[in-house]
């Protein structure tokens, strides 16, 4: 048979809403538009000085070109620092694989574990990629709605674990609510994952930028069969270096790390040059950025709940990490859909709408903006409200 028809993949697998949104508030912006972005997924802190000053030099050598595929040895040997600072135990460089961002590293976690008939299970809110990756690596996706508020507890996840479950993926702290999980509940997550033996992926890539003094547990320390367990990082949020496309996954389970790393040799061969050393050199240079850039997104957290608290009838749950607040705004229109549009429409504010993040009714707003930025974006979006009064 030969005709144009596209794959049932390419058919049915949907765009992302966030970077949807992004272009859309570019293309505007681009018309002359006063758009404020508010849906975005980025810090605006500028690169570190070391991760420029190393693509500098690096291209200066005028020796560009393929790297190891799993990635460079001087990119390990810093992801193994990295991971005994923040995990406690140094990696061998056979347990790390560098991949083009978190995002990949999941991909190819979900392509090395999950086929037809597998299940996959994550929380709602969830970040918006994992439903459509779970499907394009043709498993199912099982979403896990907290009975109350934005987090579900170990039973509900423990519940929804069937004979099909292959692995759980957890995000903290959380893309879209902000909210971080507590040791409780990761210490059970990892023993419920090997009980069931079924693997447990953190998404980790948050895992720094959290407020208040708070911390994030860490799974390793819980962990007695690491088989099971994979961590993902990378320095897209960490050092707002989102633009280079590094991220990594780390497993004690090597024939997984083999698996995974095959998947990518199969398809994008191995990481930029550049980026692997500007990576490196963010990795292994001065870490004071990553206060700062906490200090900073602090800040703006409060600047942003003092605006949101004078709106009446929004929902708001303190975020304890991430640049994002996931709030209930169903009070004016429980499609989420709907009153991101009309937001953009009156308001020219760019948020992302719950629906996206699979709860109806809330509205994801960044505050990785300028603070600016946050005050006058709410001050549009309570004016366009009170409209719907
Ligand atoms: C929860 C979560 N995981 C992974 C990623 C992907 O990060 P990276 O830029 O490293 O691919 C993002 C980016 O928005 C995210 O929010």
């Amino acid at each position: 048979m030969s005709d144009l028809t596209l794959s049932k993949r390419g058919q049915h697998i949907g765009d992302s809403p966030t970077l949807k949104i992004n272009a859309l508030a570019r293309a505007l912006k681009k018309e002359g538009k006063p758009i404020i972005h508010l849906g975005g997924g980025e810090p605006v802190f500028p690169a570190p000085q070391a991760a420029v000053d190393a693509i500098i030099a690096k291209a200066q050598t005028r020796n560009i070109k393929y790297t190891p595929s799993s990635g460079t040895p001087e990119l390990k040997a810093a992801v193994a620092h990295y991971t005994q600072t923040y995990y406690g135990y140094t990696p061998a460089p056979d347990t790390i694989l560098i991949s083009a961002g978190a995002k990949q590293i999941l991909f190819n976690f979900l392509l090395a574990t999950v086929q037809a008939g597998d299940e996959v299970i994550f929380p709602a809110p969830y970040w918006v990629s994992y439903p459509e990756m779970v499907k394009l690596a043709g498993a199912t996706p099982v979403i896990v709605r907290p009975a109350k508020g934005l987090q579900i507890t170990l039973d509900e996840l423990s519940a929804a674990i069937t004979d099909k479950t292959k692995a759980i993926l957890l995000n903290s702290p959380n893309n879209p609510s902000g909210l971080i999980f507590d040791e409780k509940f990761i210490k059970g997550a990892v023993e419920l994952a090997e009980q069931k033996n079924i693997f447990l992926f953190m998404d980790d890539i948050y895992h720094q930028l959290v407020f208040d003094g708070n911390k994030c547990p860490n799974p390793c320390a819980y962990s007695h069969n690491s088989q099971n367990l994979v961590i993902a990082n990378g320095v897209s949020k960490l050092y707002g270096l989102t633009g280079l496309r590094i991220g990594w996954g780390v497993s004690e389970n090597r024939s997984l790390i083999s698996a995974m790393g095959r998947m990518q040799a199969q398809s994008t061969s191995c990481n930029c040059d550049l980026s692997e050393v500007a990576a490196t050199a963010a990795l292994l240079g001065d870490q004071h950025c990553i206060d700062d850039l906490c200090n900073l997104l602090e800040q703006n957290r409060n600047v942003l709940l003092a605006q949101l608290q004078k709106i009446p009838h929004v929902v708001v749950h303190k975020p304890q990490g991430t640049f994002y607040c996931f709030a209930d705004f169903s009070y004016y229109n429980a499609d989420s859909q709907a009153l991101a549009q009309y937001l953009l429409e009156k308001a020219l504010v760019a948020v992302v709408p719950g629906k996206a993040f699979g709860m109806d009714g809330h509205l994801r707003i960044s505050f990785c903006a300028a603070r600016e930025s946050i005050v006058e974006g709410v001050q549009r979006i309570a004016a366009a409200l009170k409209n719907l009064l």
